[in-house]
């Protein structure tokens, strides 16, 4: 079967990129993507490439390349689907906030609802895929949502979990590591939804690149890979802390163990602990998974993970306090970066929100720069912790534009994001108008200690 008509509900970081690609390498498939936000969809179709409603470097000339030609943005769900033989769903799956499994479990409300709308609107087959991470086994709840409320119309379920990273997407979706499918294999209908996925993939992905699987294991892989990746963070974070005691070096440390071909040198950065979207919500999802199956010692080797992450940052916080004296209450610390990663505007679980947060508690002033954030979303990701009233976080959240302005009077930089162009300010001027001593908490190891002491700074790192 040779799809010709794809939609995507959801044209977020992970649907808007994904469907960018699969409509470039696949020009005779229409591709329409869909969303519930208007203002989302009208700035993907903005002539100005710009005003994208997200950041990620490559991704505007692919649009370009694509739109109004395969390629689609638009707010008529009902349309697309009922015109599409094939509907991924790409929508958001937050950590649930309320009743069982809050703080843990996936709240699949979006999911069910989309697996709803697909059934009350499709006159003809069609094939759905999980583009969203979701909890084991959700194939299957979509499934029998289908089929009861349909009549007659036949669907199959595929999962399709994306491994892109936020920053590199679009080369991680050009030379994927591999791309996963998991579907029915034990029908011939199955198979063959299967084989249509992949033949869209095999448009420009290697055969030997495309693994195809049952759909728990698809699902379970997904979940698993981001805990093994998280992990990796948290390990070599708690060797940090064991550094900083020592006066071991953890950069020394993470190359010699890196050069371990077993190992491998990648994810071992030590930092102010990980963020984005994915990596905690995975991680409870595999706890809440293994709890609610009585795993326990599973479910707390998992968890384990979170918690050491929670205490990179608070840790992080306290060096921050304990070095300005043990009193930072009126006190400007300025951080560079709010995303949580560089390259991208995701701010999604990103350190710098807990951190200001703890900051604030103890009534600091924090004035932040990010290259590509904005001052909404910043005071937005302040608020929804809801440690104090808005009015209060806007007191003591200070946004600033430049980088020389967010610097200049303060106490203290704290680096919170790897933007490259941090290492490229002009350090001499920035020392000079900061109040004295000056100092630098660089939570990504990013400058050159040497150089940042020899102009005069107080200099601290992570696990240095
Ligand atoms: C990602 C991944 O897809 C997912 O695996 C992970 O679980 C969460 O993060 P992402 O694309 O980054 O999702 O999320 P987001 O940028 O929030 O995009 C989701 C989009 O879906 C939003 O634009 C939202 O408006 C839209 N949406 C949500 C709908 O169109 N319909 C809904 O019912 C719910
Ligand atoms: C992750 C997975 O990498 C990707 O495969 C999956 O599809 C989605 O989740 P993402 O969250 O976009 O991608 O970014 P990633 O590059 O994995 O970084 C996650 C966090 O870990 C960031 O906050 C990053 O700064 C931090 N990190 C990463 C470290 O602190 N140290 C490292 O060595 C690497």
């Amino acid at each position: 079967m040779k799809i010709k008509s794809i939609c995507c509900i959801g044209a977020g970081y992970v649907g808007g990129p994904t469907m960018s690609i699969i409509a470039q390498k696949n020009p005779h498939v229409k591709v329409t993507v869909v969303d519930l936000n208007s203002e989302r969809i009208s700035n993907w179709n903005n002539k100005d490439l710009s005003k994208l409603p997200i950041y990620e470097p490559g991704l505007s000339q692919i649009v370009f390349e694509s739109r109004g030609r395969n390629l689609f943005f638009s707010t008529d769900i009902d349309r697309a689907i009922d015109e599409s033989e094939m509907i991924f769903i790409s929508v958001n799956t937050p950590t649930k906030t309320y009743g069982s499994g809050k703080g843990m479990a996936s709240d699949l409300k979006y999911v069910e609802l989309c697996a709803r709308q697909i059934a009350k609107v499709s006159k003809s087959d069609k094939i759905v895929v999980e583009k969203s991470t979701l909890p084991v086994k959700t194939a299957e709840a979509i499934q029998n949502i289908l089929e009861n409320n349909t009549n007659g119309v036949k669907f199959q379920i595929l999962s399709n979990p994306e491994f892109l990273a936020e920053g590199t997407a679009m080369r991680n979706l050009e030379v994927p590591d591999r791309v996963l499918i998991g579907g029915d294999m034990s029908t011939k209908e199955g198979q063959e939804a299967v084989k249509a996925l992949v033949n869209i993939y095999l448009s420009w992905v290697p055969k030997n690149h495309i693994l195809t699987t049952n759909l728990w294991s698809s699902e379970l892989s997904k979940l698993v890979s981001n805990a093994f990746l998280a992990q990796r963070i948290s390990s070599i974070n708690s060797i940090s802390e064991l550094c900083e005691s020592t006066g071991a070096n953890i950069q020394e440390v993470s190359k010699a163990i890196g050069m371990d071909s077993r190992i491998g040198s990648k994810f071992l950065n030590a930092s102010v602990g990980f963020g984005g979207s994915c990596f905690q919500k995975d991680i409870l999802n595999l706890v809440y998974i293994s709890k609610s199956l009585g795993l326990n010692e599973v479910a707390n080797y998992w968890h384990q993970v979170i918690l050491m992450n929670d205490h990179q940052r608070s840790r992080f916080t306290r060096l921050i306090i304990k070095t300005l004296y043990n009193t930072v209450s009126g006190k400007i610390i300025s951080f560079l970066g709010w995303a949580f990663k560089k390259d991208t505007n995701d701010t999604r679980e990103s350190s710098a929100i807990y951190i200001a947060d703890l900051l604030i508690d103890e009534h600091a002033i924090v004035r932040v720069y990010d290259p590509k954030v904005t001052a909404t979303q910043m005071q937005c990701d302040l608020n929804r912790l809801n440690s104090r009233s808005e009015k209060e976080n806007e007191k003591y959240l200070i946004y600033r534009d430049n980088p020389y302005d967010a610097l200049k009077g303060s106490h203290a930089v704290a680096i919170m994001t790897e933007w490259d162009d941090f290492k490229k300010y002009d350090w001499n001027e920035i020392y000079n108008n900061m109040e004295k001593p000056a100092f630098i908490f660089d939570g990504r190891n990013i400058l050159n200690r040497d150089e940042i002491e020899k102009i005069g700074f107080v200099y601290k790192g992570i696990g240095l």
